[in-house]
């Protein structure tokens, strides 16, 4: 029989008061999965997170972690489970190695594993020295280092790019890469597209609660057709695209103008372009990204497109 699902969350909802933070949120995430859940802020992961790991009650909708779906399940299944969201304050006087033993200490885990944790999040050489010493970097790892005590086989991250610079998020997806090598599931949240992009498995992209789209990120990057095409006059160009038959979308962007395409007849296009005295200074396949497919999921939420942007 095949495992069931490490998370499996069904219609799961969550109203606060006029605010529906989540909104009947149905996903999997199977072992071994790197498994992001993006979207804007606002967009109801906190939440998700918090009701997996029985901070929250859902209002509506149920989830099951390693398919224990029953409170006392829940219970049991947590101890399996290693969260940034149970992080304890770290003692800024104390070392970094004495505050794990502390972590330990309120997990009731034994205080074993606490160098092995140090070595997978690259403080082995820093393990002594005082906790406020540390980089921003560093207190995140060892904040990593704490969730990892009880040799979690589920480790949840939410927004663990946060504030670091790219230094710092290079540290976070080296230490992701090293736990999913050693096969543990990763659940991480973050509303940083093209940093998580490079070490998710698998992606669903929320807005306003919702789940916009769940898969591979290949399956979510679109498989249509587009082309980036660059020429002097881009009123002239879209004027011409308004009646292409087979543009079926345009979008402007930095580096020229997208133009989603029924079928992959770039020659076609040009040729139409010329026609109507456009002449184009590069025209070229376009693959979309992540991001692409993130804004066009998330579109309207200017706040965010910011955030993402900066
Ligand atoms: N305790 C709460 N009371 C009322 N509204 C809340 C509470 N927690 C979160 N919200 C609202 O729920 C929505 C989702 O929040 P959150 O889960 O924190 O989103 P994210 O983590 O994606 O930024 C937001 O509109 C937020 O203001
Ligand atoms: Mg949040």
């Amino acid at each position: 029989m095949p495992d069931s699902p490490v998370i499996q969350t069904f219609e799961l909802s969550k109203q606060f008061r006029e605010v529906r933070a989540v909104d009947r949120v149905s996903i999997a995430v199977e072992r071994g999965q790197v498994f992001g859940f993006l979207g804007p802020n606002g967009s109801g992961k906190t939440t998700t997170i918090g009701m997996l790991m029985g901070i929250i009650t859902p209002t509506a909708g149920s989830f099951a972690l390693f398919g224990a779906s029953d409170a006392k399940g829940h219970l049991a299944a947590r101890a399996r489970v290693g969260a940034t969201l149970e992080t304890p304050n770290f003692y800024p006087y104390m070392s970094g190695r004495d505050n794990l033993r502390v972590a330990a200490t309120i997990k009731d885990v034994g205080s074993d594993r606490i160098d092995e944790c140090l070595e997978i999040v690259g403080l082995a050489g820093r393990g002594r020295h005082r906790f406020r010493t540390y980089s921003l970097g560093m207190k995140q790892r060892l904040a990593l280092a704490a969730t990892m005590l009880n040799d979690p086989e589920l480790v949840i991250l939410d927004e663990p790019a946060n504030g670091l610079d790219p230094q710092g998020m290079k540290e976070v997806r080296d230490i992701i890469r090293i736990l999913a090598d050693r096969g543990k599931t990763i659940f991480l949240s973050s509303h940083l597209l093209w940093e998580v992009e490079r070490m998710c498995t698998h992606v669903a992209i929320v807005r306003k609660g919702q789940v916009m789209k769940v898969g591979t990120v290949a399956e979510i990057v679109s498989e249509q057709v587009r082309a980036l095409v660059r020429v002097e006059d881009t009123g002239a160009l879209e004027a011409a695209l308004a009646d292409y038959p087979d543009a079926t979308g345009v979008q402007t962007t930095d580096e020229g103008t997208v133009v989603s395409l029924k079928s992959d007849d770039l020659a076609g296009l040009n040729r139409y372009l010329a026609a109507r005295g456009i002449y184009v200074s590069h025209l070229a396949r376009h693959q979309q990204t992540l991001e692409d497919a993130f804004i066009e999921l998330t579109q309207g939420d200017y706040g965010s497109m910011t955030e993402i942007a900066s």
